[in-house]
């Protein structure tokens, strides 16, 4: 064997490694994740008639929404949508994901697995009072029963795309917010996009990877009669 194609041999085991460590440790992240139940693809409010109706809303009912509608929320936001590709329901800049769900409810935050349309436990206990507070006191962050809260890791942008990541990954939280929004208004729920807040100290609170920064918070509730 000649001393380049030892070199190439090499290069080809060290590359072979590396995947198989990144699949590892990825594995080991999502080990607890719990299935959602399977998301609708069809429902009962055009999208048109979605975009007319929805309005930022800061006021809820006490009813709490059931998993199978987080589930749905979670699949607007972020679900894959093509399976082969892994393509998701929100437009990503090169396709490189670099979105993070987290969603607080009383009972706790759990982290949204696109790939396995599942839920990993991220924290446990009810953060949202903690929450309010790092988000300028704004009570519909602590009175509503979820808040989706978007966080990004830029980097996994900024590979291909350099400084310009950071104003993708802006661009793609508010697709993501968008879808979200709109679901939840076909659903006979409602929301509000919360963009003012510490961002340290939601980024603490959530105890996210030191990668990731939180974004967007988007609490979402039954919006009172009329
Ligand atoms: C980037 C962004 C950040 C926002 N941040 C907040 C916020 O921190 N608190 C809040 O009450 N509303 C927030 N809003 C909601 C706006 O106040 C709301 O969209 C606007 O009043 C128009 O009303 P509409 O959403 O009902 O059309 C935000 C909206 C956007 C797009």
């Amino acid at each position: 064997m000649t001393r380049g194609m030892r070199g190439v041999l090499l290069l080809l085991l060290l590359i072979g490694g590396a995947v198989l460590i990144g699949v590892g440790v990825l594995a080991a992240n999502n080990q607890n994740a719990a299935a959602l139940p399977e998301a609708a693809k069809e429902g009962e409010m055009s999208v048109e008639e979605a975009i007319a109706a929805r309005r930022s809303v800061r006021q809820f009912t006490d009813a709490v929404p059931a998993e199978r509608v987080i589930a749905q929320l979670c699949w607007a936001a972020q679900g894959v949508t093509d399976p082969r590709r892994g393509y998701r329901a929100a437009p990503s800049a090169g396709a490189t994901y670099p979105l993070e769900l987290y969603v607080v409810t009383a009972e706790g935050v759990n982290r949204y697995v696109p790939a396995e349309h599942a839920f990993v436990p991220h924290l446990e206990g009810d953060l949202r009072g903690r929450l309010r507070a790092a988000a300028l006191g704004q009570p519909f962050v602590e009175s509503a029963p979820v808040v989706f809260v978007f966080a990004a890791d830029v980097q996994r942008t900024a590979g291909r795309y350099g400084e310009r990541a950071k104003r993708y990954v802006n661009m793609e939280v508010g697709h993501a917010a968008q879808n979200l929004l709109l679901q939840a208004e076909a659903l006979g729920l409602a929301g509000v996009p919360v963009g003012a807040f510490r961002d340290e100290q939601v980024d603490e609170l959530l105890e996210l990877p030191e990668r990731q920064q939180t974004l967007y918070l988007v609490p979402i509730g039954t919006p009172p009669a009329n």
